[in-house]
């Protein structure tokens, strides 16, 4: 994956406030090096109340409380998907990595509020396996659309891009960086199900890799939550995230079994271990399984326990908690829509988005 960014790293940001983070170079999948920015330090001081209407969404340390808020409060009036208003937008969809829910919430969210949606498609039939840099990808995209949804295996890829389109970026997850499109659509969840105040929150499984939890854990420090992460030692939060959340003041444990914080959890939100991410398959399988929900694991739950998870699911939850009143996770993927209708309908501004 070589995203081609040196020059651009020297290039003063379109946005002002985007202070680039150190940068290094790694081997290229394709050989040679590249450039990997990360979004460490993101920071965009000044943007609260601004950001969302004709800014990028890139990580969810950017949303204030304020502007989640104001994306769920609108989000209930699309509860039941119709909208309109955007009848000329064009939304266009870059996804290099695996999507289901992502894509296709986006996709629906665009078509329910009248607009449409074009997508790269398939990686293997783009201009990136012909060796397209992302930036050039994303600078003739920008030419098509009113607003790009990216996901990208490179960690800081999202913020890249923004730094060449001169519209909207939406970050749909960027390796093990960040998911805040799937953040809001989970606090929209939480504040149905167990409502965002006095709120204690288990986190479990891949806490290193997984990017929703890296958003999630983020957003909910603006709620003041009691964040408990639950994983192997080896999975446990980077040091980064560690750091970001104590210089946000929250309120956070580490724990390596279940068991003993469980009683205490309003919201148990448990994660894929990301295989794709593990650079050593026999690492991979060391850990897989050792932390699986089944209706025996639960016993000790409180009986208004919302369980949930981003899904795709493998085998964290047994498939007969599905019945249990705890599951969440169906309800919180359809949330993907009203919330992704919401978000795009604040991104793109009240003149409807359309060229
Ligand atoms: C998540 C992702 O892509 O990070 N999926 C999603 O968007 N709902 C979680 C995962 O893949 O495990």
């Amino acid at each position: 994956m070589n995203l081609r960014a040196d020059w651009a790293l020297e290039r003063p940001g379109r946005n002002a406030g985007f202070a680039l983070a150190p940068s290094r170079w790694i081997p290229s999948a394709t050989g040679g090096t590249e450039k990997h920015v990360t979004v460490e330090g993101f920071n965009i001081p000044g943007c609260a109340g601004r950001l969302m209407l004709q800014d990028h969404l890139i990580s969810a340390k950017q949303l204030t409380r304020t502007d989640i808020e104001a994306i769920l409060d609108r989000a209930v009036e699309y509860a039941d998907a119709r909208g309109g208003g955007h009848e000329n937008a064009l939304l266009g969809l870059l996804f290099f990595e695996p999507s289901t829910r992502t894509k296709m919430s986006f996709d629906t969210a665009m078509k329910r509020l009248g607009g449409d949606t074009v997508d790269m498609g398939a990686l293997e039939s783009s201009s990136a396996s012909k060796g397209e840099s992302l930036a050039d990808t994303v600078r003739v995209v920008a030419g098509y659309t009113d607003a790009i949804v990216l996901r990208h295996p490179s960690e800081g890829a999202a913020k890249l891009a923004a730094e060449f389109a001169d519209i909207p970026v939406i970050n749909a997850g960027d390796g093990a960086g960040q998911h805040p499109t799937q953040t809001l659509l989970d606090l929209f969840t939480i504040r149905e199900s167990a409502g965002l105040e006095d709120l204690t929150v288990g986190i479990m499984g891949d806490l290193k890799y997984g990017r929703t939890v890296h958003s999630l854990a983020a957003a909910l420090s603006k709620f003041g939550a009691n964040q408990h992460f639950i994983s192997p030692e080896s999975l446990r939060l980077p040091r980064g995230v560690r750091y970001d959340l104590h210089e946000a003041g929250a309120q956070v444990r580490e724990h390596t079994e279940l068991e003993a914080v469980l009683p205490e959890l309003d919201v148990l939100y448990v994660t894929r271990i990301q295989r794709e991410r593990f650079p050593d398959e026999q690492e991979y399988r060391a850990i897989a399984g050792e932390y699986r929900i089944d209706e025996a694991a639960l016993a000790k739950a409180k009986p208004a326990l919302t369980l949930m998870h981003p899904l795709p699911r493998v085998d964290e939850i047994a498939a007969a908690v599905d019945e249990l009143s705890h599951a969440t996770y169906f309800q919180q993927a359809h949330n993907g829509v009203p919330v992704r209708m919401a978000l795009l309908d604040t991104m793109l501004g009240a003149d409807g988005g359309g060229r």
